[in-house]
């Protein structure tokens, strides 16, 4: 079976939910009904099917059959490739091709190094040496005070953000979050039942005294910021800004998570939010982003006070992060190869950013970051620039996955290290300007 086969039977499904032909909730027809009237197999349409359950579009539920659900913003910003030929823009990871024998190595030594004690059931916070590697990474790119007892490993990023919002907060609770936040932060907060209230922002992240507003107006229990290269926006807070942030919610009954996860791609490490209020602050890094997503890396260093809440969050979601990987990922830390992995990749992402304001001289933002937060021209809407783009198979990210005030911001997001050469890089990135300087009301009615 082809791949291009059932992406493109996934195409027309799509197509006929955004249409309205297969309302939400309703039932889909079966893969045997829907392969007759498309001339295909059953099986190509399972796959299809299959394919838009993982972008959150349809559910299965075993003798019930398929239905069309709420796409999640998470599961739309992030779109998994579908086919070779895409230009996918869409995930934030880093030049997978550039770490591989890296890691085909550092598993290697991690299997040599495999011992009873390294594969039983241990610590819920991880081992101890693998607790130092990531005190050692973080500390790397601007985080003061890390040690063992206060740095917890989990299962990526991600899973940190969900552990810290179920630890610290209830539901009905209010998370306060910069105006334009990744769709994860929000997703948690959907799934567990908290409300989410924007921080507005300026070039140099959230706006100290929008803070103070948000705080006095809606009580949030916890903000949640990212500090380096922010995402979407791209924007970086300086020193200064951190300080002012981290004095406000010193003054608060209030807690900050600072999800650094892009603190290596800083020129120099600036000092994180997080070392000026230790006790109130809870400070996310990962190896997703520098090495890869796949590792499932994650570290958290928490006040001390609440090392061992965390803990028990840490038990009764995961019992543990993997130690298998944490060997691999301690490897690397330890020979200092993951901070030059690190390295390449923020110099590739410099490299990419560099193409891509030749290409899209509206770009004014000089960054050294993996994406792009692309205003688009007045007669384009992000919606619709992301359907059209698509159409020219380059996949994109519209503005609206980002905004936490529900407005539709007229920007995409452009991730520029997920297509696999530089050459790519500007054939997707030409397209995608031929497309935003045609006119929009000459194509194709929407
Ligand atoms: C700000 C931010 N936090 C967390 C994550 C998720 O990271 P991980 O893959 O480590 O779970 C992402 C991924 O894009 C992100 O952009």
């Amino acid at each position: 079976m082809s791949s291009t086969k059932f992406s493109k039977i996934a195409q027309i499904i799509e197509k006929r939910i955004d249409e309205g032909e297969y309302p939400l909730n309703s039932k889909l027809p079966t893969h045997r009904v829907l392969a007759d009237e498309l001339d295909t197999t059953p099986a190509t349409v399972a796959k299809a099917y299959k394919l838009l359950a993982d972008k959150g579009r349809l559910e299965s539920f075993i003798g019930r059959g398929t239905f069309v659900c709420e796409p999640s913003e998470l599961s739309m910003a992030i779109q998994a490739p579908e086919d070779e030929a895409d230009f996918n823009f869409s995930i934030l990871q880093p030049c997978l091709h550039k770490n591989v024998l890296s890691l085909q190595k550092a598993y290697q030594v991690a299997g040599q190094q495999l011992t009873a004690d390294l594969i039983g059931y241990t610590e819920h916070s991880g081992h101890k040496a693998h607790r130092q590697a990531g005190v050692n990474w973080a500390k790397r790119y601007g985080l003061e005070g890390g040690d063992v007892s206060n740095t917890l490993l989990t299962n990526g990023a991600q899973h940190a953000l969900f552990l810290l919002i179920n630890a610290l907060t209830k539901p009905g609770d209010t998370i306060a979050v910069e105006s334009l936040t990744y769709p994860g932060i929000m997703a948690v907060a959907s799934l567990s039942g908290r409300n989410v209230v924007g921080i507005p922002m300026d070039g140099h992240g959230v706006i100290p005294e929008e803070l103070e507003k948000v705080i006095a107006e809606s009580k949030p229990t916890l903000v949640v910021v990212v500090p380096s290269h922010q995402n979407p926006t791209g924007i970086t807070m300086p020193e200064c800004r951190r300080r002012e942030v981290a004095g406000i919610i010193e003054k608060h009954d209030i807690w900050l998570v600072e999800d650094d996860i892009y603190c290596f791609l800083n020129e120099e490490p600036i000092p994180a939010i997080s070392n000026f209020i230790p006790s109130k602050s809870f400070h996310i890094s990962a190896l997703s982003k520098a090495i890869s997503p796949a590792m499932r890396c994650g570290f958290v260093k928490a006040p001390q006070g609440q090392v061992t809440s965390l803990n028990a969050h840490i038990r009764t979601n995961t019992w543990l992060s993997s130690p298998i990987n944490y060997i691999a990922a301690t490897h690397l830390i330890d020979t200092g190869e993951a901070f030059e992995m690190a390295a390449i990749q923020r110099e590739t992402a410099c490299q990419r950013q560099h193409i891509a304001r030749e290409i899209l001289p509206q770009l004014q933002c000089h960054s050294s970051g993996y994406h792009i937060w692309l205003p688009l021209p007045e007669s384009w809407k992000a919606e619709r620039l992301m359907v059209e783009a698509k159409n020219k198979n380059v996949i994109v990210s519209s503005g609206s996955y980002f905004d936490v005030t529900g407005n539709e911001p007229d920007h995409i997001r452009l991730s520029l290290m997920s297509v696999s050469t530089e050459q790519r890089l500007r054939e997707g990135l030409s397209i995608l300007k031929a497309l935003m300087d045609s006119d929009v009301n000459t194509l194709f009615p929407f």
